[in-house]
């Protein structure tokens, strides 16, 4: 370990030599190609399962059906918009002839790391989504080599060693181990497994060229109001802000373990460049401080049922309309979407995801060899 983390700091030594610009993050990609759940699904579960996603979905930004969890754009919108690139399409969407020329979108929501079975709601779990960029880069390869005017469809050869290769997985997993009340040493050997996972998939696309790498960590699962509803009866299972202490906790073992292996991925790959951007603490530090950033309490759906402090209730999620007992409880969204951080229980709100990407953009979040100042080299 000790000579790995060395080669490492030779290796950005050698990096930061050439980094003279104390700027936040330079994000010069022709295309990206990323791997994920909801948090960054453009439309990928929509498309491959006809997901009914409720119809309130997009309402902010898109003005239509978007195929996104979320009232307007993800933090991977805004990054494409930091990156001056067009919206990502999802692999699995067949219709409107996509363009695929600067880059793919592999995420879909509930996907797992762990490989789906039977059982699971979602079967585009990690392996797959990696089976199906190289099943992508093959055919797209194939099909430039007979035809180049495809390359206003499909990324050009070069872009796929240049491309930005992201991830933002692993939620889902802590999320069902702790639905079934995994025990902490339980969630360690999980969090074992997905680790090992994780770093099989990223070699196999370094050793199939990919060189650049950005990973998010996973947020403060804790302060989601569908886990708070689940998981909050009992008082003593709540921390300070009115999170789930175990649930917190399980993503903060998750995100350390993350950060080991982006740093021994970075050792061992010399080639590589990766970020590892702590959306955890962002998502806390907005969590924490709302009113000083503009927000309502923190914890409450803005398209649920209910009323305060969740607004959120199992039985009828954002767009649902039920009737209890003779009256119709409707979940609608509210109305002022902007100053809620969470926006329907699972998932936050445009307004919250603008949040975490001018933070993501200041370098103040993220371990990179693109920083002078990264906190790898302390
Ligand atoms: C609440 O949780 C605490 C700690 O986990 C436990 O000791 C206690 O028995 C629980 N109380 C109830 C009513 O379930
Ligand atoms: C790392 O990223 C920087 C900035 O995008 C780039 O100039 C450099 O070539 C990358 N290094 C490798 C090894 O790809
Ligand atoms: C909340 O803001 C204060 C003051 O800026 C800061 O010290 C603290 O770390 C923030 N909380 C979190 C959880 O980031
Ligand atoms: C509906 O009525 C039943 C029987 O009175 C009661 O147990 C249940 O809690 C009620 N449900 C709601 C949502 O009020
Ligand atoms: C939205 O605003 C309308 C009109 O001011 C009000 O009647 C309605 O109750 C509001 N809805 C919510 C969910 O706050
Ligand atoms: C980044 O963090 C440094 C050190 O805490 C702080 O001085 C600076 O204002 C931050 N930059 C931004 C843009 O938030």
């Amino acid at each position: 370990m000790a000579s790995l983390y060395i080669h490492s700091l030779l290796k950005l030594a050698f990096l930061c030599s050439f980094w003279p610009i104390i700027t936040p993050l330079s994000l010069n990609y022709p295309a990206v190609f990323n791997f994920g759940d909801s948090n960054s699904d453009t439309g990928g579960l929509v498309a491959g399962k006809a997901f009914p996603l409720t119809r309130f979905n997009g309402q902010t930004y898109f003005h239509e059906f978007s195929g996104r969890f979320c009232d307007g754009r993800l933090i991977i919108d805004f990054l494409m918009e930091a990156m001056e690139l067009p919206y990502m399409n999802p692999y699995l969407e067949s219709v409107g002839s996509p363009s695929f020329q600067t880059g793919c979108n592999f995420a879909t929501g509930g996907a797992t790391v762990q490989p789906a079975n039977a059982a699971s709601t979602n079967p585009f779990s990690f392996n797959l989504q990696l089976s199906q960029f190289f099943r992508f880069k093959n055919r797209a390869l194939s099909l430039l080599s007979k035809d180049k005017e495809l390359e206003k469809y499909l990324p050009a050869e070069d872009y796929f060693r240049k491309a930005l290769y992201m991830f933002d997985i692993g939620q889902n997993d802590l999320d069902g181990a702790l639905y079934s009340s995994a025990s902490e040493k339980q969630v360690l050997d999980l969090v074992s497994k997905l680790m090992s996972d994780l770093t099989y998939g990223m070699k196999r696309l370094y050793d199939a060229g990919a060189r650049n790498f950005w990973v998010h960590n996973t947020g403060p699962l804790g302060c989601l109001p569908r886990i708070i509803a689940t998981f909050g009866k009992n008082r003593s299972n709540l921390d300070e802000q009115g999170c789930i202490v175990s649930h917190n906790r399980a993503a903060t073992v998750f995100n350390q373990k993350l950060r080991d292996i982006c740093l021994q991925f970075l050792a061992q790959s010399p080639e590589a460049n990766i970020t590892y951007v702590d959306i955890y603490s962002i998502k806390l530090n907005l969590i924490s401080n709302y009113s000083l950033h503009g927000f309502q309490p923190p914890l409450a759906a803005c398209c649920g049922y209910g009323g305060p402090p969740l607004n959120f209730d199992t039985r009828i999620p954002c767009g649902v309309s039920k009737d209890l007992n003779g009256t119709i409880a409707a979940a609608n969204p509210c109305n002022n979407t902007a100053e809620y951080i969470n926006w329907d229980g699972n998932h936050y709100t445009e307004a919250a995801n603008r949040f975490v990407v001018d933070q993501i953009l200041t370098g103040n979040y993220s371990d990179s060899p693109h920083l002078v100042t990264s906190p790898f080299v302390n």
